[in-house]
This record gives structure tokens, C-alpha cells and sequence, in this order.
């Protein structure tokens, strides 16, 4: 018999790719498996302009993804660890810097090295059930995914660490409060209200859009004149676009938009 593909990913016509990360027996924990097929991926996606957005979320009814897994990692040594943590690393890097927008859609348990995953998705989405976490020092470990780095930076340093350091979860209520997840949805047609957001911004010039993106990122590690300077330089790169032609000329003909 077949094995069944650790993340299953599908196309939708609206230039939407949905992965869906599929170890439901083991809460779709990340081994190294899981995360090479993330990579294999990402790096697919890197040279694809016919999907404009990439939703991940994860298979069953019970969990986004629980974290890294355990069992593997309680194998490892120092030096295999430090080879495993800058691993993931290097994937949600990749995963961060996609020319698409990103979208986590939270579907159930969102801890550890899941809620670092989707920590490096541009938007989170949450269904009613999600619950978030960095529930590590639980296990005598840290974060070991970014979840000490950009967890401050999405919801400030000191939430950041009373999460970190007591490794409480909290559901999606508290982290809508937090800012850590966009808006929390009901658990029924949660993926199909998840894919009209992306729909959504998939109706916007994607060159425009990916440009934004990545300069947002690169402005927000800068301070504010040289980050401002960026936005100048890309400002005026897009005047060379076909997209920033046809978008004023059709405003001005009030026509829609045919993007590229
Ligand atoms: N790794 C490996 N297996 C995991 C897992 C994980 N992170 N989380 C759950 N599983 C497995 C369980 O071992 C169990 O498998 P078996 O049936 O074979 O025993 C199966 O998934 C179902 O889990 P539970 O029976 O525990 O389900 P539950 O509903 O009682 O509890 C839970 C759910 C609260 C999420 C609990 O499973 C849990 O606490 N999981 C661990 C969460 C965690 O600590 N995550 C952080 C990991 S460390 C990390 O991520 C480091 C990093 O930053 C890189």
C-alpha cells in the first residue's frame, strides 16, 4: 500500500495552494520528515507565479501542529539538535521570505514548533477550537523554531516571554487579544472562510503585493529613515511594472484591473 504524503498539497483555481501538514496519529508533529517535505515545498512554490497565496493548516479535526516531535527529538544529542533546530530554521526563513502571502489557518492545537510555523505565516488565522503556545520549558527545553525571536515580535516582548516561560496555552479568545492571531472563526467552514480572505488578496497585483510583503519584513529589521529610503526605491520600481500601468490606467477608464 501507498504511504500517504506528509503534507498534502492542493491547488485551488482561484491561484490558492492549500498544504495541509498529514500526521494526524501524532497531531501532525514536525519531524524531519515533515520538515523536508515543507522544504520540498517551498521551494517548489519559489518559482511559481500561478499561486498567489499559500494557506497551511492541519489534517484531522484535533490539530494545526503540536510542536516538534518529541519522541524523535529525545534521541538527539547536543550537536544533532543544533543540526535540527537550524534546520527549521532555514525552512520558515525560506517559508517567511516566499513571494506569496502566507496564511496559517489554525485549526486545533498550535504549540511548540506548530505555533512557530505559524509565527513565520504572514496572517494567522484561528477556528474557535485552536489553541496556542510555546509549551517547551514544560520539557526542559526552549523554543528551538524562532518562538523566542518572533513571538516577541508579533506580540511584544514581555507577552512573549509570561508565554515562553510558563508555557501556558491559551486559546484563540486570548491570543485575538494578544494580536497573535488575525480574527478567530467558527470551526465549520473555517478553511472556506479562510480561502475568501485569500481570495481576497488575490484579486490585488501580486508583483505589488509581494513587493510589499517583502518590504515590510526588510523595513521592520531597520530603523524607520533607512527602511523609509527602501520604500522610496520600491515606490518608483514599480512605475517599470505592467501592473502599476494597468492599474492606473484602468482606475482612470473605471474598468477593472487585468493584472499579470
Ligand atoms: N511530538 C510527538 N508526538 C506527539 C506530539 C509531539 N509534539 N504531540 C502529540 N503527539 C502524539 C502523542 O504522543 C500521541 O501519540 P500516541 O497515541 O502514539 O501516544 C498522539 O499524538 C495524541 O496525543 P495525546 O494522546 O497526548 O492527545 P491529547 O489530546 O491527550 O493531548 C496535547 C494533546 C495537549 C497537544 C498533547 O499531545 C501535548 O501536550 N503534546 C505536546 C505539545 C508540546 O509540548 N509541543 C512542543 C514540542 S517541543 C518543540 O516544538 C520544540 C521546538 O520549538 C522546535
Amino acid at each position: 500500500m501507498q504511504e500517504e504524503a506528509l503534507i498534502l498539497s492542493t491547488d485551488l483555481d482561484a491561484g490558492i495552494r492549500i498544504l495541509t501538514i498529514n500526521r494526524p496519529k501524532a497531531l501532525n508533529a514536525l519531524n524531519l520528515a515533515v520538515l523536508e517535505a515543507l522544504d520540498a515545498q517551498i521551494q517548489e512554490l519559489s518559482t511559481l507565479n500561478t499561486i498567489k497565496t499559500v494557506v497551511i493548516t492541519g489534517s484531522g479535526e484535533k490539530s494545526f501542529v503540536a510542536g516538534a516531535d518529541i519522541k524523535a527529538m529525545s534521541e538527539l544529542s547536543v550537536s544533532q539538535a543544533a543540526v535540527f533546530s537550524a534546520y527549521g530554521h532555514g525552512v520558515l526563513e525560506k517559508l517567511s521570505k516566499l513571494p506569496q502571502i502566507v496564511i496559517a489557518a489554525v485549526n486545533g492545537f498550535c504549540l511548540g514548533g506548530g505555533c512557530e510555523l505559524a509565527l513565520s505565516c504572514d496572517f494567522i488565522y484561528a477556528s474557535e477550537k485552536a489553541v496556542f503556545g510555546q509549551p517547551e520549558v514544560s520539557l526542559g527545553l526552549i523554543p528551538g523554531f524562532g518562538g523566542t525571536q518572533r513571538l516577541s515580535r508579533r506580540v511584544g516582548l514581555m507577552q512573549a516571554m509570561e508565554l515562553v516561560v510558563s508555557g501556558r496555552k491559551i486559546n484563540a479568545q486570548e491570543a485575538l487579544q494578544l494580536g497573535l492571531c488575525l480574527s478567530v472563526m467558527p470551526m465549520e467552514g473555517f478553511l472556506d472562510a479562510v480561502i475568501e480572505k485569500a481570495k481576497v488578496i488575490n484579486q490585488q497585483s501580486f508583483t505589488a503585493v509581494s513587493r510589499a510583503k517583502a518590504l515590510m519584513y526588510q523595513g521592520a529589521d531597520l530603523p524607520l529613515y533607512h527602511a523609509n529610503q527602501l520604500e522610496v526605491q520600491n515606490f518608483a520600481a514599480c512605475f517599470d511594472t505592467f501592473d502599476a500601468k494597468e492599474g492606473m490606467q484602468a482606475f482612470m477608464a473605471r474598468r477593472p484591473a487585468q493584472f499579470k
